[in-house]
């Protein structure tokens, strides 16, 4: 089966669950409170976030800073929005960093209230995760470092606030952080010209020009009927090349993207979340829901004009047909090196026979197999190094999932196994209403029995209303005697 049969197929069976759901939410959407958006020219150059690619120093770290603070900003034409960001008031500096190297980051929170920065993709130590166990309040700095080891990759970093993650996240905070290794590729590198981001986010304003959306009504929170790329309202990218890389974040609340080009061109996927593909896929579609990102590289012909879209397909998050970005390529595109048969050394995770099964349910958005969040619970004990199934069942409507710290691999979606790249290397999956996925997922091995590991839905609306669970890497034969439990955190601060 293709991939889009697939998507079809998990559209549908979403479908069945939500119909009544859609049609029934005074705030969403197909709500009787949605203008329809005015038709955009996309004619605006995209922002390109700032590259933070510093030399090591004398201890051979790389160090960058990262101030949160709050800010105004132009979204609309004209019409300022108070906003937060990294180092600027909206969104946050592309930090780059290479397998091997040391990384030490400043965190520094300038804003009224505590926040944290969480690494969404990296494998790190938890207690440099950036979870809601790391507050960092108003006006002071945290400072984690750790070793790059993982395979070249698109992550990115945002808040993980307990309960306030997407407020923060709406108002500007998120940023990425992009990972290479000597694994050789011919693709594009060079950053804002062929290797270029593009951060999806979908907004909803009120007539004066403030962010409007309360994170947390409705079931989904904000569903946005504007979508701001690289925070650019209405924008166009310049194509200097014959080839562009395009890695796309779904770093919105809660909409899912279907992608596609206005003329319906087919592109090539060369890595998903958890880095490159062994080789290049070919399609032309592509969904991302909250959380995920994918690599694109879509080649161009002189003088083209071509917009990205996405595509309503009846799923609940997905929420209208809209133009995202304009692509015009120069009379003249320069040269780029032919799409290589082989990307990566990326080969599927093998279960072990006997692996252990975790299973989740999930039956509304406050909570995982009816347990809503507890800071101070641990809800799964895992030995490190392990290789497990994870199996997400959804008795509702559209949820997905993410996992700090693993890599793992969507197995099968209602027993259909994963086609193409969609068995790439993930940290993020959708789970589709009324659906069940497995997914294979290998963990680290860098135990730590007081300091857990978040996995939860990535609307951030539901992760903030309970839908998030913890676990911990132990010593494997410690399982069953380290503590369930941890000290209530006493307060945000220190
Ligand atoms: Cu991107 Cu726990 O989050
Ligand atoms: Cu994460
Ligand atoms: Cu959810």
């Amino acid at each position: 089966m293709n991939r889009r049969a697939f998507l079809t197929l998990a559209a549908l069976s979403g479908l069945a669950g939500t119909a009544g759901l859609a049609s029934g939410c005074s705030s969403g959407p197909r709500g009787s409170d949605r203008h329809p958006a005015a038709p955009l020219d996309l004619s605006v150059p995209l922002r390109i976030p700032p590259l933070l690619h510093p030399e090591p120093d004398a201890d051979g770290v790389r160090r960058y800073e990262l101030t949160m603070l709050a800010g105004s900003s132009e979204l609309l034409p004209g019409r300022p929005t108070a906003t937060w960001g990294f180092n600027g008031p909206y969104l946050g500096p592309t930090l780059r960093a290479s397998r091997g190297d040391r990384v030490a980051v400043t965190v520094r929170n300038t804003l009224p209230e505590a926040s944290t920065v969480h690494w969404h993709g990296m494998r790190l130590p938890a207690a440099m995760d950036g979870g809601p166990h790391q507050p960092v309040a108003p006006g002071e700095t945290w400072s984690p470092t750790w070793t790059v080891d993982q395979p070249a990759a698109t992550t990115w970093y945002h808040p993980h606030p307990h309960g306030a993650t997407a407020g923060h996240v709406y108002r500007g905070l998120a940023g990425l952080f992009l990972l290479d290794d000597d694994h050789e590729t011919a693709l594009p590198t060079a950053y804002g010209v062929d290797d270029v981001p593009l951060i999806l986010q979908d907004k909803k304003f009120t007539a004066d020009g403030a962010l409007d959306g309360d994170p947390l009504r409705g079931t989904f929170g904000i569903l946005g009927d504007h979508v701001l790329v690289n925070g650019t309202f209405n924008p166009r990218f310049d194509v200097t090349t014959e080839r562009v890389r395009l890695r796309v974040l779904n770093g919105s609340n809660a909409r899912l993207y279907h992608l596609a080009f206005s003329d319906h061109r087919s592109f090539h996927v060369v890595a998903t979340d958890g880095g490159l593909l062994a080789a290049p896929v070919a399609t032309d579609t592509l969904a991302l829901s909250p959380g995920e990102r994918a690599e694109i590289v879509v080649a161009f012909a002189p003088d083209d004009n071509v917009v990205l879209r996405t595509v309503d397909d009846g799923t609940d998050l997905a929420a209208g047909d809209l133009d995202l970005i304009r692509f015009t390529a120069t009379n003249r595109p320069s040269p780029s090196p032919a799409l290589p048969a082989a990307l990566s050394a990326f080969t599927p995770i093998t279960v072990p026979a006997g692996a252990k099964v975790r299973r989740f349910t999930l039956n509304g958005h406050d909570a995982i197999n009816g347990q809503p969040m507890d800071m101070s619970r641990i809800d799964e004990v895992v030995p490190a190094g392990a290789v497990e199934i994870w199996e997400i069942r959804n008795n509702v409507y559209s949820h997905n999932f993410h996992i700090h710290e693993v890599g793992f691999q969507l197995l099968d979606s209602n027993g259909t196994p994963a086609p193409g790249y969609a068995g790439g290397p993930k940290d993020t999956v959708f789970v589709p209403g009324k659906s069940t996925v497995r997914l294979a997922v290998r963990f680290g091995t860098t135990t730590n029995p007081a300091a857990p590991y978040m996995y939860h839905c990535h609307i951030l609306r539901h992760e903030d209303s309970g839908m998030m669970g913890q676990f911990v890497l132990v010593e494997p034969g410690t399982e069953d005697t380290v503590p369930r439990t941890l000290p209530t955190p006493a307060s945000h601060g220190h």
